[in-house]
This record gives C-alpha cells, structure tokens and sequence, in this order.
C-alpha cells in the first residue's frame, strides 16, 4: 500500500475514520508502526527527550529532525511521515523558516512538516502552501514554549483563551494548514475547533471529539517509569520486562552461562587442519593466543 496522500487523509477524516498517529524517531519502531496499521508516523521533536537525553524539546536541532526523519522515511512505505519543525527553526526570518520546512521534503523525504503556532503564523503558512510544502498546525500547549509557560501546563481554560485557540485554528485553516494538532486543551475546546475547521483536528490530552488522535510512542508503550502522562493511556509497561531482559543477560555473561551453544558456531570438521597445528603435542592441550589468554 502507498502512503496515503493528504487528499486521501482528508476524505477519511471527512468520512467519520478515525486517523490515527504516532511519534516514531527510528527505523525499528517506523517499521512496528507501520505493521499495525498507523497512518501517519510523526518524527516529533519530542526525540529531544525520547532519544536524546534532553530534558525539554528546545535543544533539538534542524539536523537532529532531518537525521530521525530520514531513518522514519527510509524504514517505511506506507505511513505519512510528518516531520516537526525545531525549536528557532522557523523564528528567525519567514525566508529560514520556509527554507527548512522544504528541507523536511527535499532532504529527507518527508510528506508534511508541522510547526508549533497560532494566528500570529499565518503567513508562513501561507508562504509554505504556496511552495507545496503541506503544513499541519499545532496549538493548544506548544512544548517549545515550556521556559515561558514553566512547565507543561492546559491551555484554553478560560473563555477568552479558548476564543482566542478558535481563532488560532480557523486562521491557520485560511492560510492552509491541512491539519490542526491540538495539544493538551479542555474536551468542549478541541470539539469546537473540531466543529469550526473543515481540515482533520489531531488530539493528544485534547478528548475523544478531535478527527484523529496521537501519542508519543514512549508514553504510549510506558518506556519511561518515572514519566507516564494521563493521557497517554496504558497500552504496554515495556520498561520492566526490558529492564529484566538486560538484566538477565548480564548476569549469564558475568557468570559465564551466556553464549551457550546455541548461541555459538563450530566449525567441526572443516576446523580439524586449524586445530591440529594448534595443539601443544608435549601437553596435549590446545595452544592460546595472549588475546585469547586474556580474555
Ligand atoms: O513532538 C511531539 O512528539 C509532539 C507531540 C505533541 C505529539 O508534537
């Protein structure tokens, strides 16, 4: 099956299908994703934290987006890739900023580039539909704005700020966007975006009413002991048996019971020349290297 294109995504949506993403940063994961039929794969920048030992999203670099996106793109074959656009990868001049998200296509073959902001980006936006780059807006809580926001709190929880996210939402529609990511809003906000915009609303923490949903992979499979968000649901408690499988290997390597012979290749007959010249004929016993002396 190909990647379904964002007219395909659209008439899902627009059919009542749920569409249904994930966050995977590397081949493995892609691939397991892809298997179970997830449409669109979403190299967040939340590999800032997932991978890479950050403790928030703003160290993520361009190249560290386009490095992971490539591994997603090149593992798979028929999920959308969706590549998240870096913290000051898109602040710093609209010209910059329209430059990379091209470079999310052009260089690593994503099919959508998606970019925290509300109204106030709307003629990047534009900018970016324009050049044929597709672009999926992100509102709600925008991680990138932790240092302001202290933290990683709801957003849109009074009137004024629930207004101002409809207004952010329909904006980023006139200007282009082919999908809205709402992130961490009350239940009757997300609905109402979800009512207002024609083009797919994508929830995470947002309630059952958005056109499709998304969780980081690591939350959903509960990688993360000491980080297990409510909304991520409890899909898996990957951490323990991982933690145990290592465990258990290192101690059969410590106490010399790993590899076995299962694990190991002899040559037998084919070796019987090599052995022969390498058994010490006073002691009978077969000569070792130093290397293998020390080992
Ligand atoms: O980077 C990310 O993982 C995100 C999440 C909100 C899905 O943007």
């Amino acid at each position: 099956m190909p990647r379904p294109t964002i007219p395909e995504l659209r008439a899902r949506a627009d059919r009542g299908e749920p569409l249904v993403m994930l966050t995977a940063y590397d081949a493995t994961f892609a691939r397991l994703c892809e298997a179970a039929g997830v449409d669109f794969l979403l190299v967040g920048d939340s590999v800032g934290m997932t991978l890479l030992g950050h403790a928030s999203t703003v160290p993520v670099t361009m190249e560290d987006m386009l490095h992971h996106t490539r591994a997603v793109v090149r593992a798979t074959t028929s999920a959308h890739v969706v590549c998240d656009l870096p913290f000051l990868s898109y602040h710093t001049g609209e010209d910059e900023a329209v430059r990379n998200a091209g470079r999310a296509l052009q260089d690593a073959g994503a099919q959508s580039v998606k970019f925290e902001g509300g109204a106030r980006w709307a003629p990047f936006v534009q900018r970016c539909t324009e050049a044929g780059i597709p672009i999926m807006g992100h509102i709600g809580l925008r991680p990138q704005q932790s240092s302001l926001l202290g933290g990683y709190p709801a957003q849109g929880r009074t009137s004024e700020a629930a207004e101002r996210l409809v207004q952010d939402a329909v904006a980023l529609e006139e200007a282009g966007a082919w999908a809205l990511l709402l992130e961490k809003m009350p239940v009757e906000v997300a609905q109402a975006i979800t009512q207002t915009v024609r083009i797919p609303t994508i929830g995470i923490g947002s309630g059952p009413h958005c056109r499709g949903q998304v969780q980081v992979m690591h939350d959903l499979l509960g990688l993360d002991e000491q980080f297990r968000p409510r909304h991520a649901g409890r899909y898996a408690d990957l951490a323990a048996p991982i933690r145990d499988a290592f465990a258990r290997y290192a101690d059969d390597v410590r106490r010399g019971a790993f590899p076995g012979d299962a694990q190991s290749v002899r040559g037998g007959e084919s070796l019987a020349a090599f052995r022969a010249a390498r058994t010490d004929t006073a002691t009978g016993e077969t000569t070792r290297t130093g290397e293998e002396r020390a080992s």
